[in-house]
C-alpha cells in the first residue's frame, strides 16, 4: 500500500468512525422544521459545470500552539471537468458544523494512533467531522439530485463523495438540515450515551459536567435533570452560568474562570461527586476527579483544553484515589454506541417534543467565516451548538 492510499484510507476510517453517529436522521420524519425547497436546488445544479469555482480554505501550517487564521489559506479553484465515477456523488455544502476534534488532527503529531483524527496534509482542503450537504450530481440513484445527506463538512463549496463514504440514506423531505445536525445530531448523541451508559447516572446522584454551556455538555446537563439528578455546571463567566441555571435550570454552576473549582465542588458536593462528566480535561479534570465519591464515575468525553497544545492530554495525579474510591473512568467515542443510534434518537426526540430538551444553537453565516467561526470553540466567544451556513 502506497503512502497515498494508507493517507487516504485513515481519513477515510476517520471519518467513518465519526460519520458513523450521525444516520439516524433517517427516523426523523417530517415535519421538523423549515424546509429548503428542491426546485432551487436542482435549478443551481444545472448551472454547475467545470468552470463553477469551488471556494476552498486550505490548511497551510500545522498548529502546535493556539490556532489563528494564518494557518489557514482561501482558494478558489474550477471544479473542473472530470467525470464523477460510478456510485459518486458531487454535493454542495450547506450547513458545516465545526468540531473541537478537528484541532486534533491540526497538529503534526496526534499520538492517538492512525484510526482517529490523524494529521490533515498541509496545502489540502481542511477535513470536516459534521455537515449537511445537498447532491448537485449523481452517479448513484440512491442519492439523486436534489437530496439532502449528511457529510463530513470539509471546508469547500463543493465535495466529491464516493461510494464508501456514502454512510446513510438521504434525510427526509422537510427536515430542516439545523435540526438535523443540532437535536437529533453527533453531539446529542454523544451525551446521551455518555452519560446513561457510562455515566449510568441514578435519580438523587450529584453530576458534574464541564463544558457545560457548549454543545455535548448542555445537552448532558439537561438529560440529567430529567433523570433526576442534582447538576453543577462548569462554565466561563457569569453570563453562561447563570444562563445554565436559569433557562436549562440546573442546581448550581461554577465560573471556572473567576472562581476556585475544588472550593465550589466541595461546597456544592459536600457528599462527593457520583459522576463527572468530562469535556475539558487538564487541570479542571483534576479538580473534580479529586472529589469523586465512592464508587463514582468519571465519563471521559473529551478534554477541549488541551487541543490548542502539543503536549499530551495528562491523566489525573493521584490514581491511588481511584482505588481507595474504587472509582470507574472511562472513555469512549459516539461511534461505539453506533448500533444503538435509534434509541438515543427516539428519545431525544421525545423529550424535545415535550419541551424537556432544549438545543440552543449559534448560526453563523458565509463560507469566508469558517477559520473565525472554528476558532470561537476554543475562545468560549459562541453558546451551544456551533454551525455555519454557507452562502
Ligand atoms: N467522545 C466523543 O465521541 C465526542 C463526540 C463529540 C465531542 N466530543 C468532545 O466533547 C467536548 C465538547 O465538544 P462540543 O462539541 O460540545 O464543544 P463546544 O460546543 O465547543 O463546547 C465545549 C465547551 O468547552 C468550553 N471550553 C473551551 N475551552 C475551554 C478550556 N480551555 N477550559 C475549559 N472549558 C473550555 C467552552 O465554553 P466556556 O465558554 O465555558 O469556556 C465550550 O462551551 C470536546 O472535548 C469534544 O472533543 C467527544
Amino acid at each position: 500500500m502506497t503512502l497515498k492510499d494508507r493517507e487516504t484510507n485513515q481519513r477515510s476510517s476517520r471519518r467513518a468512525v465519526l460519520q458513523g453517529a450521525l444516520g439516524t436522521s433517517l427516523i426523523v420524519g417530517s415535519g421538523i422544521g423549515g424546509m429548503l425547497s428542491t426546485p432551487s436546488a436542482s435549478a443551481k445544479a444545472a448551472a454547475i459545470g467545470p468552470e463553477t469555482i469551488n471556494r476552498q480554505w486550505l490548511l497551510t501550517s500545522y498548529a502546535e500552539s493556539a490556532i489563528s487564521k494564518a494557518n489557514f489559506e482561501y482558494a478558489e479553484v474550477p471544479l473542473g471537468d472530470k467525470a464523477l465515477e460510478e456510485g459518486e456523488v458531487l454535493v454542495r455544502n450547506i450547513v458545516y458544523a465545526p468540531m473541537p476534534s478537528q484541532r486534533i488532527s491540526m497538529h503534526a503529531v496526534t499520538n492517538l494512533g492512525d484510526g482517529y483524527m490523524p494529521p490533515m496534509e498541509i496545502g489540502k482542503v481542511v477535513s470536516g467531522v459534521s455537515g449537511i450537504a445537498r447532491v448537485v450530481k449523481s452517479e448513484n440513484s440512491q442519492y439523486p439530485v436534489g437530496a439532502l445527506i449528511t457529510a463530513s463538512g470539509d471546508w469547500e463549496d463543493y465535495t466529491r463523495i464516493n461510494r464508501r463514504r456514502l454512510f446513510q440514506p438521504p434525510l427526509p423531505n422537510g427536515i430542516d438540515p439545523v435540526d438535523a445536525i443540532s437535536v437529533y445530531g453527533y453531539n446529542a448523541q454523544t451525551a446521551y450515551f455518555g452519560l446513561l451508559r457510562l455515566g449510568e447516572i441514578k435519580s438523587g446522584e450529584t453530576v458534574v459536567v464541564s463544558g457545560a454551556s457548549g454543545s455535548v455538555g448542555s445537552t448532558v446537563v439537561q438529560i440529567a435533570k430529567l433523570k433526576g439528578c442534582k447538576v453543577i455546571g462548569i462554565a466561563g463567566g457569569k453570563v453562561k452560568c447563570d444562563r445554565l441555571i436559569n433557562e436549562y435550570g440546573i442546581d448550581s454552576a461554577i465560573d471556572y474562570k473567576n472562581e476556585n473549582i475544588t472550593e465550589r465542588v466541595r461546597e456544592l458536593a459536600p457528599e462527593g461527586v457520583d459522576v463527572y462528566f468530562d469535556n475539558v480535561g487538564g487541570p479542571i479534570m483534576q479538580d473534580v476527579v479529586d472529589q469523586m465519591a465512592k464508587f463514582g464515575r468519571v465519563v471521559l468525553c473529551g478534554a477541549i483544553s488541551v487541543y490548542d497544545n502539543e503536549n499530551l492530554a495528562p491523566g489525573p495525579r493521584n490514581m491511588l484515589r481511584l482505588v481507595v474510591y474504587s472509582i470507574t473512568m472511562r472513555g469512549f467515542l459516539v461511534s461505539d454506541f453506533h448500533a444503538e443510534r435509534d434509541l438515543a434518537f427516539a428519545d431525544l426526540r421525545k423529550w424535545k417534543d415535550s419541551g424537556d430538551l432544549m438545543y440552543k444553537t449559534d448560526v453563523r453565516e458565509g463560507f469566508k467565516n469558517l477559520p473565525e467561526t472554528f476558532m470561537a470553540l476554543f475562545s468560549g466567544k459562541k453558546e451551544g451548538s456551533l454551525l455555519l451556513k454557507n452562502d
